[in-house]
């Protein structure tokens, strides 16, 4: 039986979806059908498709009561809107489906978990949210509540845990049929924790331990936990609230890290390798799935709660996901680089090389918000560099977003200032990259989103922009002299 609630939320996505022209959507990353996006949910695969869901607010472009709005895929790049999912519509969770995952059940059916928000009242009159687990079960398109929801509650906690800051399950079905589920928690000392919970049939849970504490870190809270093997290592992906910034590092107020280490299957991780995933500004709360050939993908929200003011409440659509990410590791660090198959995205390409720049050069062919460029920058001469190299895009007379390489103090700079946005808000971050004599990056713009990855893929710099989409110029920039090969193609779908 699908809920009054759900009915009115499926009319009215339909409904404002389709005046959204698709030229201003992005090209190939995901956008809300209508209203809000926060978090990538559910991310699975299943029956033959990728299936993304997303914490959603169908009726405006601000964040309230969370439903979770649904779309499939069968490259991760194509998109098909399917209606939304579930809705807030039970007591358990009247205040918001909060994020959650989703599975295939051994009968066929496919499970999503997620975490119910109820709005409880104190003896005082202050309302604060309690959150528990819950599943539903269906089809792919059309889902139930379980009738015995929650299926995990504040009885469940170990000691210490709160009731009010309990968020984001991680479902996992394990080689010999039960199933694990990770989930967020804040322990007395405030900060954050993940926790296990076991099950032989996926309703009914018991407390197993805790795989990570944070023990004030990285940041406060830790939000939307996954947790997989790559590459002969356990990595859990999980996103800190209230970092503080150590040098280069966590710079975003909200940010996501990885811990690799090694993992028995019971106790907690063994550590020995943390990392922070993305440099830029606008990157949260990502999730992974195994692709049918075995790679590990992940897709990340193109956003920050500490800047959101990027977008304005009236838009039709407000918050995109990021580009699918392949993820491995190297030396023992996590890498990314763009899902394979954006190739087949490319027309031809434009090709530069050994191109002196040694004043703002636009290069024949260059140009557009739908692009990818890869770039490779050499100092001339070598022995004394330039100060700054500047790749300016989405461009014109008045606006630009700009990356710029200092080699002398090796770092790498994204800047949107002048990307149109009219909000004081944090618009530019830092990456130590390194010394490096040739510097390598390959570029994805989509008409509201730059990705950067640097190298081979150790660093990524991310960020959402709104500039009007007649600024499409590309302007290379030096103070000095730099010899450039660029290879750029327009992406479509
Ligand atoms: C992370 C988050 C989750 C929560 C959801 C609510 O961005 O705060 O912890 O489930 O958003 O929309």
């Amino acid at each position: 039986m699908i809920s009054q609630k759900l009915m009115a939320a499926r009319q009215t996505e339909a409904q404002n979806g389709k005046v959204i022209r698709e030229g201003d959507r992005p090209c190939f990353h995901l956008t809300p059908m209508s209203g809000w996006m926060n978090d990538p949910n559910g991310f699975s695969f299943y029956n033959g498709k990728y299936h993304m869901f997303y914490q959603y607010n169908p009726y405006s472009s601000t964040w309230d009561r969370m439903h979770w709005g649904h779309a499939v895929s069968s490259d991760l790049l194509h998109w098909e809107y399917l209606p939304a999912a579930l809705a807030p519509d039970e007591v358990y969770d009247e205040g918001g489906c909060f994020s959650g995952s989703a599975a295939a059940m051994p009968d066929g059916r496919m499970l999503l978990m997620y975490t119910g928000v109820r709005n409880e009242r104190d003896e005082t009159g202050r309302v604060r949210d309690v959150q528990t687990q819950c599943m539903a079960f269906g089809d792919g398109t059309d889902f139930e509540k379980y009738e015995g929801n929650p299926v995990v509650d504040e009885t469940q906690l170990p000691e210490g845990a709160s009731r009010w800051d309990f968020r984001d399950p991680k479902i996992v079905r394990q080689a010999d049929g039960t199933w694990l589920a990770f989930v967020g928690s804040r322990p007395q000392d405030g900060s954050g924790q993940i926790l296990m919970y076991r099950s032989g049939d996926a309703l009914h849970w018991s407390y197993a331990g805790k795989l990570a504490e944070n023990h004030d870190r990285y940041g406060k809270m830790w939000e939307c936990p996954d947790f997989f093997e790559l590459d002969g290592k356990h990595v859990l992906l999980v996103s800190p609230q209230e970092m503080l910034p150590e040098g280069f590092e966590f710079h975003n107020g909200y940010g996501t890290v990885c811990l690799i280490g090694d993992w028995d299957g019971k106790g907690a991780l063994a550590e020995d390798h943390i990392q922070a995933i993305d440099y830029g500004i606008d990157f949260y709360a990502p999730q992974t799935v195994l692709t049918p050939d075995g790679r590990r993908v992940m897709i990340g929200w193109l956003q920050n709660w500490d800047s959101l003011t990027i977008r304005e409440p009236w838009e039709p659509w407000a918050g995109q996901m990021s580009l699918p990410r392949e993820l491995f590791l190297k030396d023992g660090r996590l890498m990314q680089r763009p899902l394979r198959e954006l190739a087949l995205l490319r027309g031809k390409p434009v090709t530069y090389e050994n191109r002196l720049i040694n004043s703002p050069t636009q290069l024949h062919g260059i140009r557009g918000r739908v692009l990818e460029i890869e770039l490779v920058v050499r100092p001339k001469p070598m022995e004394q560099p330039y100060h700054r190299f500047s790749l300016w895009f989405a461009a014109n007379e008045k606006y630009h977003t700009g990356l710029s390489y200092r080699p002398y103090e090796g770092t790498l700079k994204i800047d949107r200032k002048f990307s149109g946005s009219r909000r004081g808000i944090i618009h530019q971050r830092r990456a130590l990259i390194g010394v490096r004599e040739e510097l390598r990056v390959r570029i994805i713009l989509d008409r509201f989103s730059a990705e950067v990855f640097v190298g081979d893929g150790e660093q990524v710099m991310s960020v959402s922009l709104y500039t009007p989409l007649e600024a499409e110029d590309i302007i290379f920039r030096c103070d000095g002299s730099a010899l450039i090969d660029v290879k750029c193609w327009k992406l479509g779908i």
